[in-house]
């Protein structure tokens, strides 16, 4: 395994209705929030509604930043840290999924950033030499989708729609103070939002588990317990959408996936790197961007980590060895996990997210741009070359 740094001083408030101590969690933190959600609240509103009710009732000057928009956009972001600034917010709180969450993130840090905004922004392109944050306003995360892990982590993903680019931020300063996790605020999410929030958590861990070290036994079995738990109660969550047990469950999953306790000294996410182009070029969710690239990326690389794809196909997908040999058992694995992937609803090939066969240079020029290393690959173990991309595009392509 490989040496690592390990820090995570999230604190984690968990529970069904624990959304009812924010203003008491907050007011150890700051008096002048503001809190960070989206343009079109939806469903969220009277959630919002209820939280600065909860704040003014502990004394605290309440603002909202209502204007994130899905793949928050490095113009926004600006438009939040200039809003912060000249209201001298000392605590952001970020209320929603993915998005909310790394646009509170991203404009916490953005309060304090001196340079563009978009160089703290992971790129290769032009050159530019990457700027993380140093410093960024206190932070209390609620998240109200069981998929980005956002709550817990140092990462805030954004996007540029000048570049089309969708990139991400890591710095130590974007860990959040506090994270409200309270499975009652995912039982009315959609059928569909909750599939490619599966679809996503699972891929934080798959990816690395696929792609990562191989003597790391610990990582893996994390890894392992994550994906069993979110393939086990995903269906749960499906048919009975007001089942706690399974919503707190995912929650918690989601959460560990990408907080750093699965994958220390570990952690290659490629498919990712490519799924962020299908966003950035084409809108497509970022779960579904997801789902619709798994299947297609083992089957063009399980043949070069074996021994990855069987422990997947026997630990994860359960499947029963008995007089198969090892291929079979790893093909069947990965047929299990696409037939997963499909019984919960997500696109499971590019056919189905609208991306054509002219789309497929485009994505590649993406990734490239963004993600490629210095040798001209896309890291992870063994490196993936932009040919190699292309056919494992192709495959994602069934006639
Ligand atoms: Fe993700």
């Amino acid at each position: 395994m490989n040496n690592f740094d390990f820090y995570n001083p999230v604190r984690v408030h968990f529970g069904p209705g624990t959304v009812k101590d924010v203003g008491l969690l907050s007011k150890e933190i700051g008096t002048k929030v503001c809190i960070v959600s989206y343009r079109n609240l939806g469903f969220l509103e009277p959630l919002c509604a209820k939280v600065v009710q909860l704040l003014e009732a502990e004394g605290i000057k309440v603002y909202t930043f209502f204007e994130a928009e899905p793949n928050p956009d490095i113009t926004t972001i600006a438009r939040g840290a200039d809003f912060c600034r000249n209201n001298e917010v000392d605590l952001i709180i970020g209320l929603g999924g993915g998005s909310a969450m790394d646009a509170a993130k991203a404009v916490a840090a953005g309060v304090f950033y001196k340079a563009e905004l978009w160089n703290m922004v992971y790129s290769r392109q032009y050159g530019t030499e990457v700027v993380p944050p140093e410093d960024a306003l206190p932070m209390l995360m609620i998240p109200t989708l069981p998929a980005t892990g956002s709550e817990m982590n140092q990462c805030s993903v954004v996007s540029n729609r000048v570049l089309k680019e969708k990139s991400f931020i890591w710095a130590e300063c974007l860990y959040p103070h506090t994270a409200i996790i309270d499975p009652e605020l995912t039982v009315s999410l959609p059928a569909y939002q909750t599939a490619c929030a599966a679809a996503d958590s699972i891929s934080h861990v798959l990816e690395i588990y696929i792609n990562g070290e191989e003597d790391s036994p610990l990582q893996h079995s994390f890894q392992e317990g994550v994906m069993r738990t979110v393939i086990d109660y995903v269906p749960l969550a499906l048919n009975e959408p007001g089942n706690i047990d399974a919503r707190a469950n995912l929650q918690w999953a989601a959460t560990c996936a990408i907080n750093g306790w699965a994958s220390p000294g570990d952690a290659w996410t490629p498919i990712h790197q490519v799924a962020h182009n299908l966003t950035s070029l084409f809108g497509v969710a970022h779960g579904a961007s997801l789902s619709a690239l798994m299947p297609a990326w083992m089957k063009s690389f399980s043949s070069r980590r074996k021994n990855r794809y069987l422990q997947f196909a026997l630990n994860v997908m359960r499947v029963v060895p008995g007089g198969k040999s090892e291929d079979e058992i790893i093909a069947e694995g990965i047929t299990a996990f696409e037939g997963f992937l499909k019984a919960i609803g997500v696109p499971v090939t590019l056919n189905e997210v609208g991306v054509k066969d002219t789309d497929l240079d485009s994505i590649i020029d993406g990734v490239k741009k963004v993600s490629f290393g210095e040798g001209g690959m896309l890291s992870c173990i063994p490196p993936v070359s932009a040919e190699d991309i292309k056919k494992m595009l192709k495959t994602a392509q069934p006639a």
